[in-house]
């Protein structure tokens, strides 16, 4: 099965991720000189840091001597990266200053490019994107209508709210169909996400290769919850949209301008870390109500894919038929699939019925 498959799972590594825009940071996270985060993207290595110039950079996390990982986590470097190996140092944009010992080289250092190598970058408004693949297209064309839809949200003037991270012993895949899977929210979410939505019908506004939305229209009690932002249009003053960014990415976008993401990185085939954020125009800090709800929302969600997780690994288990509400699923599925049947060896892993995975 091929939730459950390490062969599929290396080859999503391999190569889906790095051909994919993954979202590596917020504006905030990097938000002055020297400032920086790590972050994992397939199996490589990935630091992005704010030069003193104000630019923000990419680089492999990977140190030109010995492979050694040359930063941690996140923080500000406060000039300068020494690898914690041999100590050799790398300014903000990423050139290298020292090297302890250097005549030890006798000479080899004078002909190579020792300077941290460079990856490719996009900003969308305050989220930071990086797409290993040299050749990608950009960033902006890979979100196809996406940026429309906010145009009048003023994204880069919200604040970070709320962070949930959990990790989950769950393949990434089954937590992404269900961020997609508009099917679930009756009865999964009856006391929590459904109230504001019952009686209204969802409506899925767009299907594209690397990103799908669907428009909740809010009934009465959740049109209480919040007041429009002024400028959304009578659709969005209305209504929450969930907005999935291929691979691994959800945007929620509610009537009042606030945005909830939703990121799921994988770590192994079983384990994957959730990062949930808000952003709002309103509060700065922490909402400990918000935080609350959203970690009552995500546990009806693990609750019931730890459910999935158990079913799918049966030898009797094939997808069934498909609601419509479930088509973004088969959307995001078959952009994986292209992706992964470039890779001639899994072509009969992955067409074979025992391991078929499109709903
Ligand atoms: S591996 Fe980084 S200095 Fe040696
Ligand atoms: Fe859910």
């Amino acid at each position: 099965m091929a939730y459950l498959s390490q062969e599929v799972f290396e080859a999503e590594m391999r190569h889906v991720f790095p051909s994919s825009w993954i979202l590596v940071a917020d504006q905030d996270d990097v938000a002055k000189a020297g400032d920086y985060v790590t972050a994992t993207v397939g199996n490589e290595p990935v630091l992005v840091v704010r030069d003193i110039n104000g630019r923000i950079n990419a680089f492999a996390n990977v140190c030109p001597h010995r492979g050694t990982s040359l930063a941690a986590g996140m923080g500000n470097c406060e000039g300068r990266f020494e690898c914690p190996y041999h100590g050799w140092t790398f300014n903000s944009a990423g050139v290298l200053q020292s090297i302890p010992g250097r005549k030890g080289f006798n000479g080899q250092l004078a002909e190579k490019n020792l300077n941290l190598r460079p990856l490719k970058l996009n900003v969308w408004e305050r989220s930071i994107f990086v797409n290993i693949d040299e050749s990608a297209p950009a960033l902006s064309s890979y979100l196809g209508s996406v940026p429309e839809l906010f145009i009048n949200h003023d994204l880069a003037d919200l604040k970070p709210q709320t962070t949930i991270r959990n990790t989950v012993n769950m393949n990434w895949k089954l937590l992404v169909d269900n961020a997609l899977d508009d099917y679930h929210l009756p009865l999964v979410h009856a006391d929590t996400l459904q109230p504001s939505l019952e009686g209204m019908k969802l409506k899925e506004k767009i299907r594209e290769r690397y990103s799908s939305i669907l428009c909740m229209p809010l009934n009465d009690l959740g049109k209480q919850e919040s007041s429009p932002k002024p400028g959304l249009g009578p659709e969005q003053s209305k209504s929450t949209y969930a907005i999935d960014i291929f691979p691994n990415l959800t945007i929620i976008g509610m009537p009042n301008g606030n945005i909830n993401t939703l990121q799921f990185n994988p770590i192994t085939v079983a384990s994957t870390s959730v990062i949930f954020r808000s952003y709002s125009h309103s509060v700065k800090s922490e909402n400990l109500e918000e935080k609350e709800f959203m970690s009552k929302v995500l546990n009806e969600d693990y609750r019931i894919i730890d459910r999935v997780m158990e079913g799918v690994k049966s030898r009797y288990f094939k997808p069934g038929p498909a609601h419509y509400l479930e088509g973004r699923i088969a959307n995001f599925h078959s952009t994986l699939l292209s992706l992964l049947g470039k890779q001639s060896d899994l072509t009969d892993l992955l067409n074979s019925d025992e391991h078929a995975e499109q709903p």
